[in-house]
């Protein structure tokens, strides 16, 4: 029976069709979705310290309510995600364990420090930009609830991107200060940005081997890794010289034979170190992330109380 049913799973998978929350599908394939949902669902949240970091001390009010209005919309994000992933049996309490005992982990990004305004700027046009290259190719997922989260969460992305490289065109139009200000944001966000694709599809001898060939099998990953890197260095490159802005990077070049540019990989070994929890935030994100969340238990509660007894006052 078992076979049977992993046969209808392949055929619906083979079809390109999509799987919904009540089909059978093997144990793997939930697992793996349930990891990576859960992931990025921890990411988007994790995501709003580094940018709410900057929202009261936005340089204008219209700054400051575009920011509002960013942050807001990543933690719409993570409970559309957590949603997502609930309808593989897990519960949300269990994930967010899985979040604060670091059993998972979320993007490595977030774990670099915002130390200017124009990092919120980067941040909106590089970080913001590699997510819609990731997840446009995620709408397309084999598995329903993730598919149709990705539909809302990409729009509300391009409005990410596109107001943080407004903001670093307005810095790159301003003083010398500015523009000066707008380099060193690029040139400190630019490599953790590659990095957020993952490790290369070819794994050095002693890195652990990706998911990426099994994800591509189950039609749950469109493209691979550094396909997607590509992708993105090819969209962001002319942007920067739009912004008059330099790339940190002596080797990227168009290369016309390959049509596409030439660019230096991140570095994977600090990829590696900051994933495993070494990089220059990450106590500081979770210990926030976990008092925030104890802070919050009484509306938890209070929550709970009140839909158990609207619940009762309803039978009665
Ligand atoms: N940060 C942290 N961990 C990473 C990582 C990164 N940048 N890149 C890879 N990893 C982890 C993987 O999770 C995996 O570890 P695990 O088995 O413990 O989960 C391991 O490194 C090997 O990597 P793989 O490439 O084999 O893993 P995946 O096939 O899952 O690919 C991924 C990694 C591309 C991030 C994929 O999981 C994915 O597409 N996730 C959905 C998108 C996402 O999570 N984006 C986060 C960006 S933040 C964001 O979108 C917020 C926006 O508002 C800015």
């Amino acid at each position: 029976a078992s076979d049977e049913r992993d046969d209808a799973f392949h055929a619906i998978i083979d079809a390109d069709g999509r799987i919904e929350p009540r089909d059978d599908m093997p144990d793997a394939y939930r697992r793996s979705l349930v990891r990576q949902m859960a992931q990025h669902a921890h990411s988007e949240i994790i995501g709003m310290q580094p940018e709410g970091n900057w929202i009261s001390r936005a340089p204008s009010l219209r700054r400051k309510a575009i920011l509002l209005a960013k942050v807001q919309d990543e933690a719409g994000h993570g409970l559309y995600l957590y949603a997502a992933a609930e309808t593989l049996g897990v519960s949300r309490d269990e994930l967010l364990e899985r979040l604060h005992s670091g059993k998972q982990k979320y993007s490595s990004i977030f774990n670099y420090p915002t130390l200017t305004w124009a990092d919120i700027g980067a941040i909106g046009w590089l970080v913001d930009g590699a997510a819609i290259t990731n997840q446009v190719p995620l709408t397309r997922c084999s598995y329903g609830p993730y598919a149709r989260a990705m539909v809302r969460i990409c729009k509300e992305e391009s409005f990410h991107q596109r107001q943080g490289f407004e903001a670093l065109l307005a810095l790159t139009r301003g003083t010398a200060a500015q523009r000066a200000m707008a380099q060193d944001a690029l040139d400190r966000w630019w490599y953790p940005s590659l990095a957020m694709f993952g490790p290369p599809d070819t794994p050095s001898q002693e890195r652990t081997a990706t998911h990426t060939e099994q994800s591509m099998r189950w039609g749950i990953k469109r493209f691979t890794n550094d396909e997607l890197r590509q992708k993105f260095v090819d969209m962001t490159a002319p942007q920067a010289d739009v912004l008059g802005l330099r790339i940190p990077d002596d080797e990227l070049r168009w290369n016309d034979e390959r049509g596409h540019y030439d660019f230096s990989d991140p570095d994977f070994d600090e990829l590696f170190r900051v994933i495993s929890g070494d990089g220059p935030c990450n106590e500081q994100r979770m210990a926030h992330r976990v008092s925030a969340h104890a802070d919050g238990a009484w509306v938890r509660e209070a929550a709970s109380a009140y839909a158990a007894k609207h619940a009762t006052a309803q039978q009665e």
